[in-house]
């Protein structure tokens, strides 16, 4: 079967698109098991249906229906029920006893790719328990512009002079915001006076190629691990 990977997204998915079609390829030793988007308009959810890929919508828009803003201690509860619900829907495969799958099961990586919500201590938590490992693709090089606009930001700070490289990054995911460790670097050139347009293009051309081999790095790593701690427990018996 193969190594599963699960990807987070929440808009156009042109980075799950690069993940698809690597899959396909064989340059990721692995399959997408499933699709979480947190917008039901995210035109990722159509790519993966045309790849056969099962997907599900999780919105915290209806977590939050009814409450009003001003209300933080009933958004923080129902924003905890949001992250929880959304680890069973990955390490169980479904929220309610009712739509259990039989025979579903959790997947070996799970990839945020254009995945646009803070994820805190009580979704990575039940991660690191269960030792599933998740990365991020963001559009800035570590340390700098991290949350949210990066690509704006870094374009500005490079027209601006303040900075002459820019690039996209796979990390691991922490609690601190686009801080993980990274797995993947990729750097761009500032060009004086490129469009943000211009910009922007290519450093998503950079990310379609950072989202795979980080994908890559990821898998080989956790098979690597998985190699060590067998032989470690045959060296035990
Ligand atoms: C990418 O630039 C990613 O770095 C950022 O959102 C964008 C997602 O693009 N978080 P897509 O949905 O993969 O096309």
């Amino acid at each position: 079967m193969g190594n599963k990977i699960l990807v987070l997204i929440s808009g156009g998915g042109s980075n799950l698109q690069a993940l698809i079609d690597k899959c396909e390829d064989g340059t990721i030793p692995g399959s997408i098991c499933k699709v979480i988007s947190s917008s039901s308009k995210a035109y990722g959810l159509e790519r993966a249906a045309k790849a056969g890929i099962p997907t599900d919508v999780h919105e915290l828009k209806s977590y939050y229906k009814g409450i009003p803003k001003e209300d933080k201690e009933l958004r923080t509860k129902a924003r905890t029920k949001f992250n929880l619900d959304l680890i069973n829907l990955i390490l169980k495969g479904y929220i309610d006893e009712k739509d259990k799958l039989e025979g579903y099961t959790k997947p070996d990586l799970i990839v945020c790719a254009g995945w646009m919500l803070i994820l805190s201590q009580d979704f990575l938590d039940p991660l690191e328990t269960e030792k599933l490992p998740i990365i991020n693709l963001h559009p800035s090089l570590p340390g700098a512009f991290e949350g949210t606009h990066a690509i704006e930001r870094s374009f500005k700070a490079g027209q601006d002079g303040e900075i002459t490289k820019a690039g996209c990054m796979v990390h691991k995911v922490i609690q601190l915001v686009d801080r993980g460790e990274p797995l993947i670097i990729k750097e761009i050139e500032i060009v004086k006076d490129e469009t943000l347009e211009d910009f922007e293009q290519r450093i998503h051309d950079l990310e379609h190629i950072a989202i795979v081999e980080g994908t890559v790095k990821a898998l080989t790593e956790l098979t690597s691990e998985a190699e060590i701690s067998s032989k470690l427990d045959s060296l035990t018996v």
